[in-house]
């Protein structure tokens, strides 16, 4: 039995929009965490969510929270072109950190980051919350016990609605459905596939949404075959327009692995759970996007229910701090893996847009 655990634990939480604000409730509830700081450009969403979660300490500066002295790590829930800094500020302080993914929007910042934990011999683990639904665990459980054999190739695609990628361009200009969210499955399918990296992409695309970053339209379809190290095949695919009113809250997706020894297939599609109300159901991340019919249990993060939060997103938060408090080992990504995810997702937007093979390393 562990006799060392903490109960003094003081958590920052960088960035309190909807996924911060969830993260410090689970924080707040958790045994070993004593004290709260909440931080956000807008000083306002800051207040807010200190007010919501009983946080002591709040503030519109980033280095006021992080660099507090009653707080020991620090979660970094910011836009996603915003997580570089809290995260070398909290490395530079020596406070361990668990950040949203991506790590960064390029390769460049993220080597900065993996070089300031090889100074700091810092401690930063990635919000690759899709690890912690229960059927992508098993998936990882069986894989480690060999049951599928050499897996010799896999599938794994997202649909989601066009308003979620609008919701994202607006916060981080320019960002990529697959940076954003088929980055989740690029990371589910590299868990899977220990030590073997993925060496060559071939991907297409087609957009219809709103220009992005250097006037391109973002594609709201990208296709992907992936090449491992030792020949396995991989297709991976976002598709991020599906109409408003679709009953998903969330990533509808499918998942499979194929081996010399078995077969694992996932639906992800949520259909299994399926509630229609006259009075309609809030969309978790979009205001006024209520629905009819809605897939139960299909919200990414998780969804609430007798006064707790409950799903990936809580069991994710709770693993990391579990971690720091008494030292267990948890599944959350760390930032090797976060970096190797971003390459291969700009590999693959690279290949997209030129419609060319993608050699992996790839040049910064
Ligand atoms: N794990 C999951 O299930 C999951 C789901 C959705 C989003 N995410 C990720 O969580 C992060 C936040 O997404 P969200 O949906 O909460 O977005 P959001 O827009 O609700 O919140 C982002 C917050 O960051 C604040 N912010 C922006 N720049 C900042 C800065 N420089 N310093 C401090 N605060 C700053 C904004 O004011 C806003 O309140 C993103 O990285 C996103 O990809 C994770």
């Amino acid at each position: 039995m562990n006799t060392n655990k903490r109960h003094d634990l003081g958590i920052a939480i960088v960035g309190s929009g909807k996924i911060g604000e969830l993260r410090a409730q689970m924080a707040a509830n958790h045994p070993a965490v004593n004290f709260i700081a909440c931080a956000d450009a807008d000083p306002g969403r800051a207040k807010a969510v200190a007010d919501k979660t009983g946080a002591q300490f709040h503030s519109a500066n980033n280095l006021d929270v992080i660099a507090h002295p009653d707080v020991d790590a620090v979660i970094v829930s910011s836009s996603e072109h915003a997580h570089i800094e809290p995260v070398l500020e909290a490395l530079r302080l020596g406070k361990p950190v668990l950040c949203e993914k991506p790590i960064g929007l390029n390769l460049a910042d993220a080597d900065t980051v993996l070089d300031a934990i090889a100074k700091y011999n810092g401690n930063v683990r990635y919000g690759y919350s899709r690890r912690f639904k229960h059927r992508y665990l098993t998936v990882k459980e069986q894989v480690a016990q060999g049951k599928l054999g050499q897996i010799t190739g896999g599938h794994a695609r997202a649909y989601n609605l066009r308003s979620q990628a609008a919701k994202a361009q607006e916060r981080s200009a320019g960002l990529s459905p697959v940076v954003y969210s088929l980055t989740y499955y690029i990371d589910l399918m590299c868990w899977f596939m220990e030590n073997n990296p993925v060496v060559e992409v071939v991907a297409r695309g087609h957009g219809l949404g709103k220009p992005g970053a250097g006037g391109k339209v973002a594609h709201d379809l990208t296709w992907a075959m992936l090449t491992l190290a030792d020949g396995a095949v991989m297709d991976v695919g976002i598709y991020y327009a599906l109409p408003e009113k679709y009953p998903s809250r969330g990533l509808s997706s499918r998942l499979e692995l194929v081996g010399t020894d078995g077969v694992i297939v996932i639906d992800g599609d949520n259909t299994d759970q399926v509630m229609y109300s006259e009075k309609g159901v809030p969309h978790v991340h979009l205001p006024n996007q209520d629905a009819k019919l809605v897939f139960l249990g299909s919200s990414t993060p998780g969804a609430w229910a007798v006064g707790d939060f409950w799903g990936p997103l809580a069991d994710e938060t709770r693993a990391w701090l579990d971690f720091l408090s008494t030292g267990r080992p948890c599944a959350l990504a760390n930032a090797q893996d976060a970096r190797n995810n971003l390459e291969i997702s700009l590999a693959i937007d690279r290949s997209a847009y030129t419609r060319q093979t993608v050699r992996l390393p790839i040049e910064k």
